[in-house]
């Protein structure tokens, strides 16, 4: 029985970033023939946030669900979609704010093969001048509440900072998840693996945007903040070299277990 694959890219930062991901995800699609593809979009839009026209974008070329992070909150135009009954379902934000953030923390994705994924996205404490509730229990929590209704397959984007929290999670989570993979620091990390429990786990899976930048940003911006301490606007680099950074994991749906991940680095002229 062919096992049910996820393929999953980390952040994708602006213009760039989104016209690399539409550049490789045929080939991608070709390749690891995936069951169900997602994306960690909160720096979608310029770099901040999401706006329907670019999410709706990636939606047409084949990824069929969407994670985010703390920039989600910061262009105006997405708020609203995270409510949105069109986008239920398959756009989820952190689930651990503390405050009454628009959207959702997760969500159940059923595939056309009838395989129920439950989409999780968790943001760290480490690092963040956000305030949020526990990783650790917001995990538990939602877990537990889908005793009844148990998932096949459930999916974490854990969104954070502090490589010491990631892997924490990762453990903490070992067993109960068929993959936990991070986002937020848009460099990709080597120690994708499977745990003992048969979680899949990757600190972080690195961002989709320029390469000859930091962290998808204009070099010269980022390094006058460095130097001046000022708060100059990021500006992202609109052509060149962009970075694909993903992940294929394949689980079992009988044991909600990972039987095996590819890391996915490419690079592409845009
Ligand atoms: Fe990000
Ligand atoms: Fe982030």
């Amino acid at each position: 029985m062919k096992p049910f694959t996820i393929l999953y890219f980390g952040d994708v930062v602006g213009k760039i970033g989104r016209t690399a991901l539409m550049n490789v995800l045929p080939d991608m699609k070709r390749r690891y023939a995936p069951d169900l593809t997602i994306a960690n979009v909160e720096n979608l839009t310029h770099g901040a946030g999401i706006a329907p026209k670019q999410l709706q974008v990636l939606a047409d070329v084949g990824v069929d669900a969407f994670t985010s992070g703390n920039h989600v909150w910061e262009n105006p135009d997405g708020l609203a979609m995270l409510d949105d009954p069109a986008w239920a379902g398959r756009l989820i934000r952190p689930a651990n704010m503390r405050r009454g953030e628009p959207g959702r923390g997760s969500a159940v994705y059923k595939t056309k093969d009838g395989v129920s994924v439950l989409l999780v996205n968790l943001m760290g404490q480490v690092l963040f001048p956000e305030t949020v509730e526990s990783p650790f229990t917001s995990l538990d929590t939602i877990i537990a509440s889908h005793t009844s209704d148990r998932p096949n397959v459930v999916f974490v984007d854990f969104h954070a900072e502090a490589t010491s929290e990631k892997e924490a999670l990762g453990h903490y989570a070992d067993g109960r998840v068929a993959a936990l993979v991070g986002s937020h620091t848009h460099v990709p990390t080597a120690d994708a693996k499977i745990l003992p429990g048969g979680t899949a786990y990757c600190t972080d899976v690195g961002r989709v945007g320029a390469y000859d930048s930091v962290i998808g940003f204009e070099k010269k911006g980022v390094l006058e903040r460095f130097l001046t301490g000022g708060d100059m606007p990021y500006d992202i680099p609109k052509k060149g070299q962009s970075e694909v950074n993903g992940i294929a994991v394949r689980v079992d749906v009988q044991t909600g277990r990972a039987t095996g991940l590819d890391r996915i680095r490419e690079f592409v002229e845009c």
